[in-house]
């Protein structure tokens, strides 16, 4: 399959050591001259960043630390005994919400009439994150997940392109800790009236406003992958529902609070909750939803293209010059030039099982039913009939 799983790429440059340097001597990048349509071809760029080397001490210790964590999670990711006995039951094969599997249509019928109450609310006040740039007059409404780390980093790049770049920082690097930006350029808040997002609001009433939205099966997976397989939150204190890297039981718990939380005001924002609640719940949206353009985006590389050349069209609408662009371009897709698509043996177990199991598909759909909707993915049929590339 050719998606490719976030770290996998920074894991396997660390294990081999093919850091590719942009400067020789660790200084921080120039500005490339290079222009858009020379930079045109942006195959495979997610999360594959340019990978600079560190520019000072602080830098040094935590890209060492980032890279200790990696060896790590390949070590789990790779540690198919246990994940694969904590999820050696046969799943049933009828429908836990009496759906008739055999009928081809089922999934497109879901959450209709009073079937809704079965399926998570449209829109919830659970968490808006800003990153904005006011010399551009625009915003990015983050969802967690790495793809927001990624934009969060080219945001503040754009909040201030010079003093990022002299402070040797660099988009590739740029991660939740340590963060050049920190409060710079950030609005954070769990519901929609806090002073700083009501100051946001009158301030950005003609701004450009996106998001970037990833396709709910994909994002599950991953989320799934990455909190209850890599790198557990909480790894002493039930992970995942209590369900450490049972999926089965994960994705039921995971129903059932979603579903008690779709009745709540605002709903709770656990560790685990910030990274599996529909991403309609984010951003404000029953609000602002009109405002926003969304830019899609899954591990299939097909999104690859729309979503840069979507991206970068907002930037150029926004004055951003062309060789800000070109650099973030750069940063996004030029350097490695090892192509591989590494996955980890977690991901593929956990996709499989996913893939092949009807049972399991409807409580991700039921769950994340108005992402499919509002964001326009298509609601894929299941098992076998779902397309090899539908990542
Ligand atoms: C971009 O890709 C196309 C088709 O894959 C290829 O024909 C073209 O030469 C590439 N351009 C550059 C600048 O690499
Ligand atoms: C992707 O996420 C993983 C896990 O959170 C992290 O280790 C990795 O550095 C991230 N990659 C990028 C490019 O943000
Ligand atoms: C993963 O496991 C396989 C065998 O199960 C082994 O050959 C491979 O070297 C391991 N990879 C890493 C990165 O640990
Ligand atoms: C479903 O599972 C039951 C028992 O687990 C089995 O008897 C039945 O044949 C299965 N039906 C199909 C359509 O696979
Ligand atoms: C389930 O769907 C199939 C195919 O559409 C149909 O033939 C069958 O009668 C349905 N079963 C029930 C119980 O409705
Ligand atoms: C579907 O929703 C109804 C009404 O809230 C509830 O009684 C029922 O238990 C739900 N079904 C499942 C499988 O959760
Ligand atoms: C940003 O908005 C301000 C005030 O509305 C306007 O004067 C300025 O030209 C805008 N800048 C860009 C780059 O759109
Ligand atoms: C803020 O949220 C409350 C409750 O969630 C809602 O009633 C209100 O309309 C929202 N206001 C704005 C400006 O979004
Ligand atoms: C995984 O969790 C489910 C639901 O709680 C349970 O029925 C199943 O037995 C568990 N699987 C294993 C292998 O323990």
């Amino acid at each position: 399959m050719r998606y490719v799983v976030p770290f996998a790429y920074t894991v396997i440059f660390s294990l081999f050591g093919v850091y590719v340097l942009i400067t020789k001597d660790g200084k921080p990048i120039p500005e490339t001259s290079a222009t858009l349509k020379e930079t045109a071809n942006h195959t495979k760029f997610i999360n594959k960043p340019v990978d600079n080397s560190p520019s000072s001490l602080l830098l040094s210790k935590l890209y060492k630390k980032q890279d200790a964590e990696q060896l790590r999670s390949v070590k789990r990711l790779n540690n198919s005994d246990v994940f694969v006995s904590l999820n050696s039951e046969e799943l049933p094969n009828v429908s836990a919400f009496g759906t008739n599997f055999s009928d081809p249509f089922w999934a497109q019928k879901l959450c209709r009439g009073t079937d809704i109450e079965n399926c998570s609310a449209k829109f919830k006040q659970m968490e808006t994150r800003l990153r904005y740039s006011s010399k551009y007059n625009m915003s990015a409404c983050i969802v967690q997940k790495n793809m927001s780390t990624m934009l969060q980093a080219i945001m503040c790049y754009l909040f201030d392109e010079d003093k990022f770049i002299a402070s040797g920082r660099s988009v590739g690097r740029e991660s939740h800790h340590g963060k050049f930006c920190n409060r710079k350029n950030e609005v954070d808040s769990s519901d929609n009236s806090t002073k700083a997002v009501i100051k946001m609001r009158s301030l950005m009433k003609n701004w450009n406003l996106f998001a970037i939205v990833r396709e709910p099966v994909d994002r599950f997976l991953s989320g799934f992958v990455d909190k209850c397989v890599r790198q557990p939150y909480n790894p002493k204190n039930g992970y995942c529902n209590g369900c450490a890297s049972n999926m089965t039981c994960f994705i039921q718990s995971e129903y059932k609070r979603i579903i008690t939380n779709s009745k709540k005001a605002i709903p709770s924002r656990n560790f685990e909750d910030r990274h599996f609640f529909p991403q309609s719940w984010r951003c404000n949206f029953e609000t602002e939803f009109d405002r926003y353009k969304f830019i899609q985006y899954s591990s299939n590389p097909t999104f690859e293209d729309q979503f840069l050349s979507k991206l970068f069209k907002i930037f150029q609408k926004q004055g951003v010059p062309k060789q800000r662009i070109a650099y973030i371009n750069d940063q996004l897709s030029g350097g490695r030039t090892v192509h591989s698509t590494v996955e980890s043996e977690a991901r593929k177990f956990f996709e499989e099982r996913l893939l092949s199991s009807p049972f399991l598909l409807e409580y991700v759909f039921r769950m994340f039913y108005w992402d499919f909707q509002l964001f326009q993915f298509k609601l894929p049929s299941y098992g076998s009939d779902i397309p090899k590339d539908y990542f």
